[in-house]
């Protein structure tokens, strides 16, 4: 099948067909994904047959993996390739079941977050002959943009404080499962304050860095203030013209710019209904 790059009729998202890899992609073919997922920060590639280590040659060529060592979430030869998944065998659950279901960039609240990840589907539910699960995703760039001047202004030089026990505590508010934080996690994964706007480090275009997800204060701002301050600009993030809803179809792999991007899960699924994904990750430079 010729390489084929259509663009989706919003800010963000292209669908890529007639990249096969299972093979190792030219220089040529890389460097058109590359280069579409820099403008569109989200690419579809559709039509793969993959294996884990398809989906790592391919991920490496963007940067170093990050590697899970201790998750029980893992391929266990594969320790950078988690899986996300429903699917329960003997009573256990197979892989994380409810992964994003609030909106987040992923590993904000990390020194040196996740750059691009990988989501490649391989089982995805389907209802009435209609895919569900869908991944949303919004364009923090083109919404930075829409700003008017005076929130741009007022929101240069901020910082905002970005919690993985918050990540967790939401993920409970959300439906999902609990995740205990010992004193040990809490030391490893501190609170970490992050610019509300960041550069894209390949881009240079600003992007808006505050996630409900994992967001939970404007440092050194009121609380009442801060609170407001924040859901504007979530709320604003998401306006409809800036989101991406992509329904799945097995064979999928969905690369995205955690920099250019917010993303959540839909979660609107539940056994018999089974969805199964492979998940790779880039560690990116710390924010600026
Ligand atoms: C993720 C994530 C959403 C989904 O893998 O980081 O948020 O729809 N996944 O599985
Ligand atoms: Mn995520």
């Amino acid at each position: 099948m010729p390489l084929s790059v259509k663009n989706i009729d919003l800010p963000l998202g292209a669908v890529i067909s007639g990249a096969d890899l299972s093979s190792d992609l030219d220089e040529p073919t890389f460097s058109l994904i590359r280069n579409t997922l820099d403008e569109r920060s989200v690419v579809v590639l559709k039509g793969q047959r993959i294996r884990p280590e398809h989906q790592t040659r391919f991920a490496a060529r963007f940067g170093k993996l990050l590697v899970h060592e201790h998750s029980k979430n893992v391929l266990r030869e594969h320790p950078s390739v988690s899986v996300l998944s429903n699917i329960q065998e003997q009573g256990k659950n197979i892989g994380v079941p409810d992964a994003g279901m609030v909106w987040h960039t992923d590993g904000s609240y990390l020194d040196t977050p996740d750059m691009y990840t990988f989501l490649y589907g391989i089982e995805i539910p389907v209802k009435d002959g209609t895919p569900i699960g869908n991944t949303l995703y919004a364009s923090t760039t083109a919404a930075y943009d829409a700003l008017t001047e005076a929130t741009k202004r007022r929101i240069a030089a901020l910082r905002a404080v970005h919690s993985f026990e918050y990540h967790s505590i939401n993920r409970v508010r959300a439906g999902g499962t609990k995740i205990e934080i010992t004193e040990q996690i809490r030391k490893k994964i501190p609170d970490m304050a992050q610019p509300v706007v960041r550069t894209h480090p390949v881009t240079g275009r600003k992007c808006i860095y505050v996630s409900e997800g994992h967001t939970t204060h404007i440092a050194g701002m009121d609380a009442k203030e801060s609170a407001a301050l924040l859901r504007e600009l979530w709320d604003h993030t998401r306006k409809p013209e800036f989101v991406y809803s992509h329904s799945w179809e097995p064979g999928d792999l969905v690369v995205w710019d955690n920099a250019a991007t917010q993303h959540r899960a839909t979660g609107d699924y539940a056994l018999p209904l089974r969805r199964l994904m492979h998940r790779v990750a880039t560690e990116g430079p710390a924010p600026y």
